[in-house]
């Protein structure tokens, strides 16, 4: 049977595995040792909105692992021009062994994946961002070395790579707190399902609206952008709503002396963090960008076979 990859949660059985072995995948790598276990395998890589860090680092993920991956922008697809979702995953299906896809919406990914007899990677959408997590946990595990009693402390949007964050936390049984304004927080579903996976651990999962309470002993801050892609009608409207959950200086101070800042990328400094916390000692943000390249090949390795 096919392995797809759409949220965080169909990695939930060996979800240490990923992290583990990425970090393997990477010290193997920096050794100099080949591995050739995409040889003559192909990643079709469909991208409805931008993107630097989970093109390039599948691509090359790709061709360091002896495979080749295609860039698909719907401008240049017939995707773009009226092929169904489920069309396009048929035709992909009798040519490429797996397809990446970054979409605005998650029922795409769903409806792609549903017509693919090939695995399908979410590149990111409207609800989740899991290949992020994996690259955010192996950071975090070379930086800590352990997950358990460690507190994750997220300020921002309650937004897809939240959600990710969120159950990725459950999973490990990191103490997890997410702040974010008023009306901003993460759907109920994911609320739900993070506590219940937490609750096995004894691990912490909580909501609020208090940041101080959240960044409050945080052994991790994380943020990301309070604008995601596709909500730019917003714009005004968030960053007035967000303003006072900016990661500065004054915020940091509350976490513990040798906390780590954490973002996805891309950054927009002077409004969710700024440039003295972003470029600071305990900033790990190009660390975090640079594992998603080994985090993008454990991924690989186990969904084409
Ligand atoms: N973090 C992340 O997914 O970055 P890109 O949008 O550049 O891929
Ligand atoms: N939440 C952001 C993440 C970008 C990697 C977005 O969806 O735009």
């Amino acid at each position: 049977m096919k392995r797809d990859i759409i949220s965080v949660l169909d990695m939930k059985n060996d979800f240490g595995e990923f992290i583990d072995d990425g970090i393997k995948l990477k010290r193997n790598f920096k050794q100099g040792r080949k591995d050739s276990s995409m040889d003559r395998k192909t990643l079709g890589m469909i991208f409805e909105k931008a993107s630097t860090r989970t093109r390039v680092s599948f691509e090359t993920a790709m061709t360091q692992l002896g495979g080749h991956a295609i860039y698909l922008s719907p401008r240049d697809m017939q995707m773009g021009r009226g092929e169904t979702v489920a069309d396009t995953a048929r035709v992909l299906s009798g040519m490429v062994d797996a397809i990446l896809y970054r979409a605005f919406e998650h029922k795409n990914v769903v409806e792609l994946a549903e017509n693919s007899s090939i695995p399908v990677i979410n590149g990111l959408d409207d609800l989740e961002h899991p290949t992020q997590i994996v690259a955010d946990f192996m950071t975090i595990k070379e930086r800590k070395g352990h997950f358990s009693g460690l507190k994750i402390a997220y300020v921002g949007d309650g937004n897809n790579t939240a959600n990710s964050l969120m159950l990725g936390a459950g999973l490990v049984g990191a103490d997890f707190w997410i702040a974010t304004p008023e009306g901003y927080e993460p759907s109920e579903r994911f609320i739900r399902d993070s506590k219940s996976l937490a609750r096995k651990h004894k691990s912490e999962m909580e909501v609020t609206n208090d940041y101080r309470e959240a960044v409050r002993n945080a052994d991790v801050v994380y943020t990301d952008v309070w604008v995601s892609m596709g909500e730019e009608k917003e714009k005004e409207k968030k960053e007035k709503a967000f303003k006072s959950y900016q990661i500065n200086e004054k915020m940091v101070s509350l976490a513990k002396k040798d906390y780590i800042f954490m973002h996805c990328l891309p950054a927009h400094r002077g409004l969710e963090v700024t440039n003295r916390v972003a470029d600071s000692k305990n900033s790990v943000i190009f660390e975090e960008a640079e594992n998603r390249l080994h985090a993008e090949k454990i991924i690989l390795k186990k969904v084409i076979r």
